[in-house]
């Protein structure tokens, strides 16, 4: 089973990720966490994509098509995967596709994850607060929220035409939004 799941910042895309990984017995793949740990281990590609996330921009498709790529060859993905805030443009949507196709296997299910953007500042302020992630302050957070807009929107309407994107209401609690999720992969 591939799963994709889209949505704007604070989400709950790696929460919900995680959860469904865990019960499907698939790896997650999360471009944003890869390339975190990238930036810490201080490696060529950790340097090349700093300052984009510092500024809430997104690191060129490039650089996150080859990380995927590399982990889609390891073994565990070999009969599924959750991608975790990838695809985020349109090149990396096609590059979903080819990676796919080129395994013989297909995408099962696009969840949108759906969150007012009130609740999304209050949640990755809350984490900022708690000591969380460098790119959680006010103006950043509002910079990814406007390139989600820009830039990842467009893919709603490009899964769409395959009628393959499933809503989830984000709102509730972890353990309500993880049970809206069983309900639509049905495991
Ligand atoms: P990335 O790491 O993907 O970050 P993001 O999508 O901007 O946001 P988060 O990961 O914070 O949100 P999430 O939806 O995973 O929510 P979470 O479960 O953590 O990307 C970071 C950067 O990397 C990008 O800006 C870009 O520079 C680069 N990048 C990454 N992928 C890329 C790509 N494909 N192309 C180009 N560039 C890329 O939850 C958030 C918080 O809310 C947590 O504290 C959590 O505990 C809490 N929470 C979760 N669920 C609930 C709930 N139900 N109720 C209350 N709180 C909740
Ligand atoms: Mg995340």
């Amino acid at each position: 089973m591939f799963v994709l799941i889209l949505g704007p910042p604070g989400a709950g895309k790696g929460t919900q990720g995680e959860i469904l990984a865990g019960r499907l017995g698939v790896p997650k793949i999360a471009t944003g966490d890869l390339l975190r740990e990238a930036v810490r281990a201080g490696s060529q590609v950790g340097r090349r994509v700093k300052d984009y996330m510092d500024r809430g921009e997104l690191v060129p498709d490039d650089v996150i098509v080859r990380l995927v790529e590399e982990h889609l060859n390891r073994e565990d993905a070999a009969t599924g995967a959750i991608f975790d805030g990838f695809p985020r443009t349109i090149a990396q949507a096609e590059a979903v596709d080819q990676l796919l196709n080129g395994r013989g296997a297909r995408l099962s299910h696009v969840l949108l994850f759906d969150v007012p953007e009130e609740e999304i500042e209050r949640r990755l302020l809350r984490r900022s607060a708690l000591g969380g992630r460098t790119d959680d302050d006010l103006p950043t957070i509002r910079r990814r929220l406007s390139v989600y807009q820009q830039s990842t929107a467009p893919l709603v309407a490009y899964y769409g035409k395959r009628g393959a994107v499933h809503r989830v209401p984000g709102m509730g609690t972890v353990e309500e939004v993880a049970e809206h999720v069983r309900h639509i992969v049905g495991r």
